[in-house]
């Protein structure tokens, strides 16, 4: 398939390109899209077909159901049935913004597009280029991250290009995404709210909404074959580089000490990378490639950094990766929860 490339500049939107990927989402085509948290693969999410490509170009289980995307508030009910209250106090504090609510579906969304559930996830992203493109579109743009199951999720158009030229019919590049996290994805269908996936928007900033939040025990501990993690995207090794993970954690002392140590082990032996503060990215002279995550208390710039250095690591063949922990106060958690899944668990104390 030849994939049409276009660039749109988020300060001035050239519509002339949101009419042309709105006409290929209306007749069955796919339009990777930018958005605030990172790019998505999106395709009409009220068309079964559409979300069967989704599932095909990404190589993605078809259990694993697609989050919607709205740019209208009043889109909302045309879709989801016993929207709760709390759902409007969350969308007014946090959209159009990086978090999804899951609802019960009505029979307008297809069960292809929520991957056999009878429950529906939707967010309404910030992002001017992808507000622009849902309406133009028809309001509903199913989208999962626009990377190869099992890659990290692209955070600037050069990512999507590499993962998805030749697979779907257009891509739509407008620059590094903000957050460069996906969002924080929130259980509504039952009595207690339960975050299911950590973002930007934090459990503390959900608290401030709430009065009870739940947390899938998915979210933090690796979880056995019988429990089934409510998000079914959170069973699968996720985030993942080629390389081996190791996440070591401990004093800071401590830390440096142990990865040049394994940097001496494996020098010349297998290709190494680090992920590291800046302030110790000089002890690391020996791994192949030092990745400066920045200052340890910018944790913006941590979480958008992320996904490109993982990418950068399979780019340059590196087989081991150690990372420092990054346990920063508010996107903290949505980091650690990302690394952890890239590292599959494999975390050294020392
Ligand atoms: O920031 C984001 O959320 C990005 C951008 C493109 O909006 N999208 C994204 O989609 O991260 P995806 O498909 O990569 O991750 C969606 C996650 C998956 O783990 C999926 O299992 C879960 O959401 N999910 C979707 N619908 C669900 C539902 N009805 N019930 C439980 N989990 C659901
Ligand atoms: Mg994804």
């Amino acid at each position: 398939m030849n994939t049409i490339h276009k660039s749109v500049d988020p300060e001035s939107i050239d519509t002339s390109v949101m009419d042309e990927a709105g006409s290929i989402i209306r007749s069955g085509g796919l339009v990777a899209f930018p958005t605030e948290t990172v790019y998505g693969l999106g395709g009409d999410a009220l068309n079964p077909a559409s979300s069967r490509k989704i599932y095909e170009a990404k190589g993605r289980p078809s259990d694993n159901p697609l989050i919607v995307h709205i740019a209208d508030m009043g889109d909302l009910e045309k879709i989801a049935e016993d929207i709760p209250d709390v759902a409007y106090a969350l969308a007014d504090r946090y959209w159009p913004g990086p978090l999804t609510m899951i609802f019960k579906k009505n029979s307008v969304v297809p069960s292809e597009t929520t991957g056999g559930l009878d429950t529906v996830a939707v967010r309404f992203p910030s992002h001017p280029v992808a507000q622009a493109f849902i309406r133009a579109a028809g309001g509903y743009i199913a989208a999962p991250s626009a990377n190869i199951s099992g890659r990290p999720s692209p955070t600037t158009g050069d990512h999507v290009r590499a993962d998805m030229d030749g697979r779907i019919d257009m891509i739509i590049d407008s620059g590094p995404c903000d957050i460069g996290l996906e969002s924080t994805i929130i259980d509504l269908s039952s009595d207690v709210p339960m975050m299911l996936r950590p973002g930007f928007v934090s459990a503390d900033m959900l608290r401030e909404v709430l009065d009870e939040l739940d947390t899938d025990p998915a979210v933090y501990r690796e979880v056995g074959p019988d429990t089934k993690p409510k998000a079914p995207g959170m069973k699968y090794r996720h985030y993942a580089p080629k390389g081996k993970v190791t996440i070591v954690s401990g004093k800071k002392d401590d830390v440096v000490r142990y990865i040049r140590e394994k940097l001496d082990e494996d020098s010349g032996r297998v290709k190494t990378a680090v992920l590291s503060d800046s302030d110790d990215r000089e002890q690391y002279e020996r791994a192949d490639l030092v990745a400066d995550m920045g200052d340890r208390n910018d944790e913006a710039a941590i979480a958008s950094r992320l996904y490109d250095v993982l990418r950068k690591c399979d780019d340059e063949d590196i087989e081991e990766i150690y990372s420092e922990e990054f346990n920063t106060p508010q996107l903290g958690q949505a980091i650690m929860n990302r690394l952890i899944k890239a590292a599959g668990h494999n975390i050294v104390k020392v």
